[in-house]
């Protein structure tokens, strides 16, 4: 089949679609929202194109999109005082309202059912169309089954190329999810899919609205699905979505586990530099309408670029973030991945990290001591254990093969050179364990925290949402070196004068808890 492509959208070019569609062809029409796979809707034939060429499961019922809010009284039961009130307010605008249907809808459009969709769009071009045509148009999103919506003409030329009779270009969709679907055909208002007008909205105009638990969860094998849509895996590119419901540095942490080559980040605006996996940004944090805006043209581009997997920051849930969401989980088929929050425990020597950590694992916390990393990554035989030999001279092993960490000490921490180099060489090694013990637990704890001396000189710092300093005074600190480690007052003050001052741990705190013995106080922090 030819497809004509419809650029100028001129009173003679709309008037060639409307004919098209008249005739009982297909056309893709822009709309507000996404784009639309429109044919008349009392028009039985020319509707079970629409299934043809999209691929579309029969039992997925269409919308029927109008001009005039007159247009609504032939082709429903009744119309109940809250669609009036909806309309006055929404129309036109990317709203659905589902009512009983009247004779004049076919089965094919409804699916079946015994209800009808109506929309009014607000897009001009949709509107000069249905206006021209007549008729009432059916209209799903104009992608192939499956695939993420069409926000712009090269979308629908992608997918309906050669399956359509027209294509209409009238540039970018400015809401870029589809509309809200919400039935008044049951006792109470009730949300089917959220989408451009958002549930507080509805709330504001009818009062009770319910969300339909399809919105947000998956629904089991055998359920029946209020919207047939909402079952079908859908929105999905070829790559493999994943949604991360974590912090930044949680999601940095995860990311850093298991990437390969291949995979994306789709992050919010600004959070490129933080994530080390190649980054497509999806509009700022806060701002819901410019994720929902670029949403389907980013999981298209996925595909273009090769990626195989993408890992997406999850959006929050309110006004149009709920129908960002909705297209996420479908498009991840429901793989969501929670990642806690990790904290860096960190402070001058002597000055009670020990006994801090030690009161939040009695709360629960999963805490990582990077002294234990560090002597794991140092262990007889280790590859970090033959790169210390090969930097610092082999007579830093013991003839039984392990660390002599005295000896490793004089001649790193001789100068400033020599423990960058240290730092060098285990760094990576620590962080990298620490990262798989946490990734490893992760499913059974709700925070970790690490316990790292250097942790602002290390990547696991990049990990943290909250650094927890912990301080206590120079006399204490002082005492409990020299108990600890059994040195004299002269080499515990070495120690102390080696390292960056109280004030330095205090200005990269976000919390800092005094430790001067006693019950530790966490009544602060957790
Ligand atoms: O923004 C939009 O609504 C776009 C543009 C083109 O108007 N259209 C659109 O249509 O998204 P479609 O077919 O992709 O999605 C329609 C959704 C499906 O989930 C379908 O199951 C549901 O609306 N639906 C349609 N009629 C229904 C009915 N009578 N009862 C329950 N759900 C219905
Ligand atoms: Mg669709």
């Amino acid at each position: 089949m030819n497809t004509f492509i419809y650029r100028k959208n001129d009173d003679n070019e709309i008037r060639q679609v409307s004919q098209i569609l008249k005739n009982g062809g297909l056309a893709a029409i822009p709309t507000e929202t996404v784009y639309g796979l429109a044919a008349n809707a009392l028009d039985a034939q020319a509707v079970k194109k629409i299934f043809a060429a999209k691929g579309r499961p029969q039992d997925n019922p269409l919308i029927v999109h109008i001009s005039e809010f007159d247009e609504i009284y032939p082709l429903v039961k009744y119309v109940p005082e809250s669609a009036k009130i909806l309309a006055e307010k929404f129309w036109p605008g990317p709203l659905t309202i589902i009512l009983p249907k009247s004779d004049l809808i076919p089965d094919v459009v409804s699916a079946g059912l015994d209800t009808v969709a109506i929309r009014m769009p607000s897009h001009p071009i949709a509107n000069r169309i249905i206006k021209s045509a007549g008729v009432p148009l059916a209209a799903p999103s104009a992608n192939s089954s499956g695939l993420p919506s069409p926000t712009n003409a090269s979308h629908v030329i992608d997918d309906m190329m050669g399956k359509i009779d027209a294509i209409v270009d009238g540039g970018e969709c400015d809401v870029g999810v589809e509309s809200t679907v919400i039935t008044l055909a049951s006792e109470i208002p009730r949300i089917l899919r959220p989408g451009g007008v958002t549930l507080e909205q509805l709330r504001e105009v009818l009062g009770r609205v319910d969300v339909d638990p399809a919105v947000t969860e998956s629904l089991g094998e055998n359920a029946v699905a209020a919207s047939p849509g909402m079952k079908y895996k859908h929105y999905a590119p070829k790559a493999q979505v994943f949604i991360i419901k974590s912090t930044l540095p949680s999601f940095r942490c995860y990311t850093d586990y298991v990437r390969q080559d291949s995979d994306y980040a789709v992050c919010f605006d600004g959070e490129e530099e933080k994530i080390k996996i190649p980054c497509i940004p999806y509009g700022s944090e806060k701002d819901a309408a410019a994720q929902a805006h670029r949403l389907f043209a980013i999981l298209r581009q996925a595909d273009k670029i090769g990626a195989q997997r993408v890992f997406v920051r999850c959006p929050s849930l309110g006004g149009v973030g709920l129908a960002v969401y909705n297209r996420l989980i479908r498009a991840a088929a429901f793989r969501i991945i929670d990642v806690p929050e990790i904290w860096g425990i960190t402070g001058q020597t002597g000055a009670g990290k020990t006994s801090v950590c030690r009161a939040l694992a009695q709360k629960g916390v999963c805490v990582i001591d990077c002294d234990v990393t560090a002597r794991k990554v140092t262990e007889k035989g280790s590859p970090v254990l033959e790169n210390l030999a090969a930097a610092f001279g082999s007579d830093i092993i013991l003839p039984d093969g392990t660390l002599d960490r005295k000896a490793l000490a004089e001649k790193a921490f001789s100068s400033e050179e020599g423990e960058a180099l240290l730092n060098s060489i285990t760094h990576p090694a620590i962080t990298k364990l620490v990262r798989d013990e946490i990734m490893e637990n992760k499913d059974k704890y709700s925070l970790f925290a690490v316990d790292a001396a250097l942790l602002f000189e290390s990547e696991i710092y990049d990990y943290c949402t909250k650094t927890i300093v912990v301080t206590a005074d120079e006399s204490i600190r002082l005492s409990r070196i020299m108990q600890r480690d059994s040195i004299t007052r002269d080499e515990a003050l070495l120690r102390i004068n080696a390292q960056k001052s109280a004030e330095y741990y205090i200005s990269k705190a976000d919390a800092v808890i005094k430790n001067n013995g006693g019950e530790i106080d966490l009544a602060g922090i957790l």
